[in-house]
């Protein structure tokens, strides 16, 4: 066993966890007065932000309105959504985008306007982007301004564990409040204290809880979980997002081929047959129907005609069009012996967002006092039972936006934290059986790929959850036992997304948008959100 540290708790005006879009979207609006500490697991480009193909959908167009973006958003999110907050988000759109642009986004443009690409589920070309790495543009320009801005801390390499509440004070002040965090310094093994006025969960989603996804390998739901623990409600988990088009290749596994290949043209072929078979599944809207529509009806040639993949091909476009608009895409693929501009792109669907998570209001509080929340980590309302693609970083930007809002807003009646116990290791030691983590992770994503996937069963889910109760015991254990380490605080909160998903999914008897189960295939007249109570 080794020393047990009494670190005192570092204080801060608000700490925000996260440092991707919704994370520094709101640090910086708070840091024209305050002090923010922003916390980041890894580096601060870790994120799904960074990641971001498409781009950022926003009216701007004079063909295009603000009616036609809240219908889409509807109908993809098949009438789950909140009404007035998709009409809030979509309206802050165009001054979501000009703040960017004030930040040095270098948007595409065309004749000096932006130029706008398409995604399915999108009646109007509407997606402003940066050639096909839009998330890595915006996150550089995020933390370039945060780096300049003095009122902001930036502390990477901190895996959060848990929030702090009046549970943790020395005085007992009540369980609901937070406080603020405890979180493990990634280098040192220390845990440290981190107290302020206002803390803001901003934590990306929970993508990895399944086998395949497109989302990089931090994002293990750890806001959703914490907030979980510390009493916050969740809603919608079941709605877990999967992207039609992932590269199918043996050795990379995670790369997305974005929506905008098929917005400008890109077929789906099934291999065997040789024929575009989107008109079996949505003959209107063909391969821009929305996102579930079209990954179901990839799933079901995959699992009809025994197939590894299906085909998207944009060859029949010209060559120079073709690597202009994807250059990113296309230079990655080259390296994989693969050419877009004359052959087809192997592609299967893979997880790739969470629409459900913790509950938050228009001003993006949560039920806890003293804790916001912004972001994928969140369910705002915006996306319902599936999210309009490129709908995402929209929704960081208002959400991160209203947060700071709200905190500059009653920070008069936001009181100082109380003194709060150190992290306490004086009952665990160094782990000595680390295959227990990889053991338990690859399990669990096993099990959600195969029952809690594409095309659910209650049968599959009941298995999922079966599953989930034998492992509550033995992770509980080990996380009783052992000195944390990132591996240990992830694996904790995806067994506890994996439960979160898997009991909501039990909860809806119907199929609606993301969820869609055979047991249930009817939609019911009344669209209901999904919400545990801790
Ligand atoms: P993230 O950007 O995921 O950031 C999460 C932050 O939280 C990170 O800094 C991470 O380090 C930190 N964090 C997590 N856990 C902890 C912890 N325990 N302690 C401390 N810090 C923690 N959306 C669009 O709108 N348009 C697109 O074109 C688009 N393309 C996408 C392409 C891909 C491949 C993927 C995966 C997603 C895409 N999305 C897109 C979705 C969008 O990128 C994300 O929903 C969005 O970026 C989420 O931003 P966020 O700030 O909520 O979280
Ligand atoms: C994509 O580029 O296809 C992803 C867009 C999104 O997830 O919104």
């Amino acid at each position: 066993m080794t020393e047990v540290r009494h670190e005192a708790p570092m204080r801060h005006d608000v700490i925000v966890v996260g440092s991707g879009a919704a994370g520094l979207t709101t640090a910086l609006a708070l840091a024209t007065t305050r002090k923010v500490l922003v916390l980041a697991k890894g580096g601060l480009d870790t994120g799904s932000t960074a990641w971001a193909q498409g781009g950022i959908a926003a009216v701007l167009d004079a063909g295009d309105t603000f009616e036609d973006h809240v219908r889409d958003t509807m109908i993809a999110g098949a009438g789950l959504n909140d009404e007035e907050v998709v009409r809030h988000v979509i309206e802050s759109a165009p001054a979501a985008i000009d703040r960017l642009c004030d930040l040095g986004v270098p948007f595409n443009r065309e004749s000096g306007n932006l130029h706008l690409t398409r995604e399915g589920g999108h009646s109007h070309r509407r997606i402003v982007h940066v050639n096909d790495a839009t998330g890595w543009a915006v996150q550089e320009a995020l933390i370039r301004a945060a780096q300049a801005n003095p009122n902001i801390t930036l502390l990477p390499g901190r895996a959060c564990i848990d929030l702090i509440t009046g549970r943790h004070a020395e005085k007992y002040s009540g369980s609901g409040r937070v406080w603020g965090v405890y979180a493990l310094d990634q280098d040192s093994g220390q845990v440290e204290a981190h107290v302020a006025r206002a803390t803001v969960l901003a934590t990306g989603g929970a993508g990895r809880v399944y086998q395949f996804s497109t989302a990089p390998r931090g994002a293990t739901g750890d806001g959703i979980a914490m907030a979980w623990r510390a009493g916050a409600r969740v809603s919608n988990m079941e709605m877990m997002q999967f992207h039609p088009t992932c590269l199918y290749h043996l050795e990379t596994k995670n790369f997305l081929i974005t929506e905008a290949v098929r917005g400008e043209g890109g077929h789906l072929i099934n291999p065997r047959t040789g024929k575009r078979f989107m008109a079996f599944y949505d003959a209107d809207r063909m391969e821009l129907a929305p996102r579930d529509v079209v990954a179901r009806a990839i799933d079901s040639e995959i699992k009809r005609f025994g197939l590894d993949y299906v085909h998207l091909d944009i060859s029949h476009m010209p060559a120079d069009f073709v690597a202009a608009h994807f250059p990113m895409i296309h230079d990655k693929l080259l390296s994989l012996g693969i050419d877009m501009t004359t052959g087809p792109i192997p592609v299967v669907p893979a997880q790739h967002y969470t629409c459900g998570g913790v509950l938050v209001g228009v001003d993006a509080r949560t039920d806890l006092p003293g804790l916001w929340g912004a972001g994928e980590c969140t369910e705002s309302g915006l996306h319902g039972a599936n999210r309009l693609a490129s709908n995402s970083l929209l929704e960081c930007f208002v959400f991160g936006d209203a947060a700071a809002r709200d905190i500059l807003a009653c920070w008069d009646e936001l009181d100082q934290p109380p003194a709060v116990r150190a992290w306490d290791e004086s009952r665990v030691i160094d782990s000595d059986e680390e295959v227990v983590i990889k053991q338990n992770w690859t399990e669990i994503r096993r099990f959600m790929w195969n029952y809690v996937g594409i095309v659910r069963t209650t049968k599959r889910l009941e298995r999922a959850a079966h599953r989930i109760d034998l492992l509550r015991r033995e992770i509980g254990e080990y996380y009783g036992a052992f000195r944390v380490t990132t591996d240990l605080i992830e694996l904790r909160n995806l067994h506890q997304c994996a439960e979160l998903i898997v009991q909501s999914a039990l909860r809806r008897k119907e199929s609606r948008g993301l969820h869609y189960t055979l047991d249930h295939p009817q939609t019911d007249a009344v669209a209901r959100d999904t919400v545990l109570v801790p």
